[in-house]
């Protein structure tokens, strides 16, 4: 177990142009920590894609930089933000999180979101690809999995269109304040193993 939270590679750093506007697409840092903390509560006062009310969301920069510190180079684990080049803004975020059982280890949990001025533009879908390619690379990992709101149509295409399929679907698991009740879906992906190394582990720089 010990040797898995070793660092043992180099981080993951790309360079992304998408529809006129470029990203950097690189491992969290602790100084990204409160703009992380902002951004997710900004998408959760959309009110519509998490489980969390912003009410009850008590994310602190503090806390989220010892997550972010936690993660990083790791192999059970992938905390990866974009950056907007132009003002440096923080655009996206993506998770991946392996278990901490023997039984466990082998599945990432994957949550991502993206600022709403960046929507549409392929950023999810670059920062999908990047933790994919993270798990492939990744000896450890055979399954990707996430949690999806089942009326949450632009997430579960995405998902869908990077091979994760619908393992099953929770009825009424959640409730609006009006009473309606709504589904989830559990999706994943297996992870193809490919030779550490190639591709995206530690590919890119800048
Ligand atoms: C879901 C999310 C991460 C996707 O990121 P994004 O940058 O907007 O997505 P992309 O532009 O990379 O790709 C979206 C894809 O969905 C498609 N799409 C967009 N709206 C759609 C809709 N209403 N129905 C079906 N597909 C849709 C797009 O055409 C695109 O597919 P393509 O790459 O084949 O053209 C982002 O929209 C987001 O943060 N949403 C709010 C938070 C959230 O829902 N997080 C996931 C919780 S499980």
């Amino acid at each position: 177990m010990e040797s898995r939270r070793m660092p043992m590679r180099r981080p993951l750093d790309r360079r992304v142009g998408l529809g006129g506007a470029a990203y950097r697409l690189r491992e969290a840092r602790r100084e990204d920590a409160a703009d992380v903390v902002a951004l997710f509560r900004a998408v959760l006062e959309e009110g519509r894609y998490f489980i969390t009310e912003p009410g009850e969301y008590r994310g602190r920069a503090g806390e989220e930089a010892r997550v972010i510190l936690r993660y990083a180079g790791r192999d059970d684990g992938l905390y990866l933000v974009a950056r907007r080049e132009a003002d440096g803004g923080l655009a996206g975020v993506c998770t991946v999180r392996a278990g901490h059982l023997r039984r466990t280890r082998h599945v990432g949990r994957l949550e991502v979101f993206v600022a709403r001025q960046d929507r549409g533009r392929g950023l999810g879908r670059a920062l999908l690809e990047a933790a994919v390619d993270w798990a492939e690379a990744n000896p450890g990992m055979r399954k990707l999995s996430l949690a999806v709101f089942e009326d949450n149509a632009r997430a579960v295409a995405l998902y869908r269109s990077l091979g994760f399929e619908v393992e099953g679907r929770r009825v009424g698991e959640y409730q609006e304040a009006d009473g309606r009740l709504r589904d989830d879906l559990i999706m994943a992906r297996s992870v193809e193993r490919r030779p550490r190394g190639e591709a995206a582990w530690g590919e890119g720089g800048g």
